[in-house]
């Protein structure tokens, strides 16, 4: 039975992975492709639905992106947002010209057609009113034959329509943002009531038909996969063993940069003790990484150290198994494949450089196949976790905040030594512990214990003492790209300072760092 499926054609929109994430909150799978998606393509996916996504450019303008009027003759339903609207009047034989005024942001929207199928129960104010948000400059200014205006607003006399015969559906807000109050479920209207979709894509049923989908394609061969400890990773080495078992080999790398234990939880989960059917292969690598960064201050130049030392080592690994893996395997995921190169050439763009973390030189010497294999590609975070729970892995792994690859390598200032990663991880584990134990971990986006270089004089029992800072930061981030400092409660902060300084030798002051992002960073290199 074929998978049900939306496909979202991208005109260079923003808000184009929202979309996505919105039509999957229904259980519908979904996929974005570039508008240039030839029709033959669209009709051999045989999608249930069409979404046409805003972006930044005209109609009228030569160079714009555009379709071929055939997408509205397939008799499969379109929804149009913003600049796909646009098109679809445009398309459809209707006029679209520069707005009188343009609209930006929270707007009162009209609805005019209640009976409308993608407005239907839209909960609205007495005004008939709901706010969505806008963003535009052109506008339909006339709608195409067929169609009815069903909401408009104050500026703009289309701000939604629809063919209901021909299941075309446009409008000129963006439904996707969490600002349109109503709009997650005019996005499910359309993708359930217009496009008949059961919504019946569960992680179970994505894991057992990947599973399925490996096994068939990896046949008897090998496979090899670098091991981070990561989400994205660890799920990926487990979808991977369920399938061929022991054909799967991973290599984990400890570069003696993890946080407190993390390289033995890995190894508890797939080690020989662990649950999972495949062959470990753990590098201590610790000296040789502390080797190398012996005084190096420069944050970049720690960070390119351990970017330049990982595929040498996991290249090591890999040259042992020459002649016996076919494959590389990596966990990429979808906003990875999205952001670098709108779901068509991000692959290409990659495995040009680097497969599966090794340089694309090696794996030709190496007669591995280029193309790596890649289970999570088309999974958003929160879904490889859910299939990560599925498939036996402990919550608390599969619901670690994130961790940077060079590892507490940016979380110490200055010269990096085996003493000073010590300090970090036991600060770090105390911190970590005791804001779980007070419950106040909830909502943060990342929370550590970081090492300044600074050191200064305290008093300890009757003695002088002139040690380390410990550095806590925690911070509430939806993107990562800004943050504040969370405000952690006062005696949760005076607990772990006392731990701190009474089971970590070598510190002497505890600092909580307030700076917000910008102008700081998250991470303090
Ligand atoms: P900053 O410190 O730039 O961090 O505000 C934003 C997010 O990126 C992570 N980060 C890194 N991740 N390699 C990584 O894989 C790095 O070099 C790196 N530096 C920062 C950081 O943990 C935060 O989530």
């Amino acid at each position: 039975m074929q998978q049900e499926r939306i496909i979202i054609l991208d005109f260079g929109g923003q808000y184009k992975q929202l979309i996505a994430r919105r039509v999957r909150e229904c259980n519908v799978y979904c996929e974005i492709h570039p508008h240039t998606l030839k029709i033959e393509k669209i009709k051999e996916m045989n999608p249930m639905g069409i979404i046409l996504t805003g972006g930044p450019a005209s109609v009228y303008d030569g160079k714009s992106p555009t379709c071929s009027p055939e997408l509205f003759e397939l008799g499969i339903p379109v929804l149009g947002i913003c600049y796909g609207s646009q098109l679809m009047a445009y398309r459809c034989g209707g006029q679209v010209k520069t707005a009188p005024v343009s609209e930006y942001g929270r707007t009162e929207v009209y609805i005019d057609e209640k009976s409308s199928l993608l407005l239907k129960d839209v909960e609205c104010d007495r005004k008939a009113s709901t706010v969505c948000w806008m963003s535009h400059t052109d506008y339909i200014a006339e709608i195409p034959e067929g169609f009815s205006v069903t909401a408009h607003t104050e500026h703009c006399p289309v701000a939604a329509m629809e063919n209901s015969a021909r299941r075309l559906y446009a409008v000129q807000f963006h439904p996707e943002v969490v600002h349109t109050q109503e709009g997650t479920k005019m996005l499910r209207n359309f993708v359930m009531d217009v496009c008949g979709c059961k919504g019946d894509w569960e992680m179970s049923s994505f894991a057992e038909r990947t599973i399925e989908e490996l096994r068939k394609k990896i046949g008897d061969r090998h496979v090899l996969l670098g091991l981070s400890g990561g989400v994205d990773s660890t799920v990926a080495a487990a979808l991977l063993s369920r399938a061929i078992g022991s054909q799967l080999h991973c290599v984990f790398v400890d570069h003696g940069l993890m946080r407190k234990n993390e390289g033995d939880e890995v190894e508890a989960i797939f080690g020989p003790e662990g649950s999972f059917d495949l062959h470990f292969i753990r590098v201590n690598a610790q000296e040789r990484f502390y080797r190398r960064l012996i005084g190096q201050t420069d944050p970049e130049t720690k960070r390119k150290i351990i970017g330049e030392e990982f595929p040498r080592i996991f290249g090591t690994e890999a040259w042992k198994l020459k002649g016996k893996v076919r494959y590389l395997a990596q966990g990429t995921i979808y906003p990875d494949v999205v952001e670098s190169g709108d779901g068509k050439t991000g692959d290409v763009i990659k495995s040009h450089h680097n497969v599966g973390g090794l340089p694309i030189e090696l794996v030709r010497e190496l007669g591995f196949d280029e193309t790596p294999i890649e289970p999570l590609r088309m999974l958003f975070k929160d879904e490889v976790r859910r299939v990560g729970l599925e498939l036996g892995i402990p919550r608390e792994l599969v619901y670690r905040q994130p961790f940077p690859g060079p590892g507490l390598a940016v979380r110490i200032v200055g010269e990096i030594t085996p003493y000073k990663v010590q300090i970090v991880q036991e600060a770090d584990y105390i911190f970590r512990e005791e804001l779980h134990k007070a419950g106040a971990d909830k909502g943060l986006g990342q929370y550590f214990a970081a090492l300044s270089n600074m050191h200064s004089v305290g008093v300890m029992g009757d003695h002088r003492t002139y040690g380390l800072a410990v550095v806590l930061r925690a911070v509430i981030t939806s993107d990562f790209m800004t943050a504040e400092a969370a405000e952690i409660p006062w005696n949760v902060l005076q607990t772990t300072m006392n731990r701190i300084i009474n089971e970590v030798d070598g510190v002497n002051r505890v600092l909580y760092d307030i700076t917000s992002k910008p102008p700081g960073t998250i991470e303090l290199e």
